[in-house]
């Protein structure tokens, strides 16, 4: 029985003839927290990506929630899927990036609402009272009619991650959430990312922050040149590396 929330089976993916995903093979358990750390360029955003049906899986396979990421199986036979069906699949993760991505001429609320009124097609009288939860749960509950750019980038990354909460998403991938951020910003990202975790919420994060992985993370996955090279409870990965790769990528960034 696969009761993995993801599960990648030698994932491989290319772009043009640069391969970059080179047979990902990782399982994500349901209501776990997996840090996936690596140096720059090694896949790590092009596999979330993946997760989240914005890249196409060239072999191997990807399945998120038990479901087959960008092919239909039938009869043990492979289809393509449709874009809508792919825009459908793409719900179950809830995306958090870098940089926040808030649409500039909303308020915070109209942001966290604008995606569950359009896509979902909910009602917003319901959608605006959920968002006003998720804005309190994020540290945010007197800002709703602000502007992003009246807001700290620290804030704006909790409106960023309260709005991906508004499609009520099975799973959420984080990529380097906190490296755009001022240093005294990082803790309070951290910390709602940490209250999530609490909550139950299934977490990809892709971060650079050691002591959040350690604290948080069930699981640590170190990637370099589109493998898994090591992965693990984070005292493993972390505090007693096996292999060579990922103790010179520790040693660089500790
Ligand atoms: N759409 C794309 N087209 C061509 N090359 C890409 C594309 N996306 C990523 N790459 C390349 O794939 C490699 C891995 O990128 P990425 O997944 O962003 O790594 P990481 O997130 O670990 O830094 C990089 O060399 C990058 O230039
Ligand atoms: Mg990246």
């Amino acid at each position: 029985m696969n009761t993995a929330m993801v599960e990648a089976q030698g994932v491989r993916k290319s772009f043009g003839s640069t391969e970059i995903l080179k047979g990902i093979t990782l399982k994500i358990d349901r209501g776990s927290v997996t840090c996936l750390i690596g140096p720059s360029g090694s896949g790590k955003t092009t596999f979330l990506r993946c997760i989240n049906h914005l890249e196409k899986v060239d072999a191997g396979r990807l399945y998120v929630d038990q479901q087959l990421v960008g092919y239909a199986e039938r009869n043990g036979k492979l289809y393509e899927m449709k874009e809508r069906q792919t825009a459908r699949s793409r719900r179950a993760a809830g995306m958090v990036f870098q940089r926040f991505n808030l649409f500039p001429h909303m308020t915070v609320l109209e942001n966290i609402v604008e995606a569950p009124i359009r896509v979902l097609g909910r009602p917003r009288s319901e959608v605006t009272v959920e968002a006003q939860t998720l804005l309190d749960r994020v540290g945010l509950g007197n800002r709703g009619g602000a502007y992003p750019q009246e807001l700290s980038g620290g804030q704006q990354q909790r409106v960023a991650i309260a709005r991906a909460l508004a499609m009520k998403p099975k799973l959420m991938l984080f990529d380097e959430p906190t490296s755009a951020l001022d240093p005294e910003l990082v803790g309070e990202v951290l910390d709602v990312m940490k209250s999530l975790a609490e909550a139950g919420m299934t977490m990809v994060v892709v971060t650079h922050e050691l002591a959040f992985a350690r604290q948080v993370a069930d699981q640590v996955v170190f990637m370099d040149q589109g493998v898994v090279v090591e992965s693990g409870p984070p005292a493993e990965v972390l505090g007693n590396p096996k292999h060579e790769r990922t103790q010179a990528f520790l040693s660089k960034v500790l």
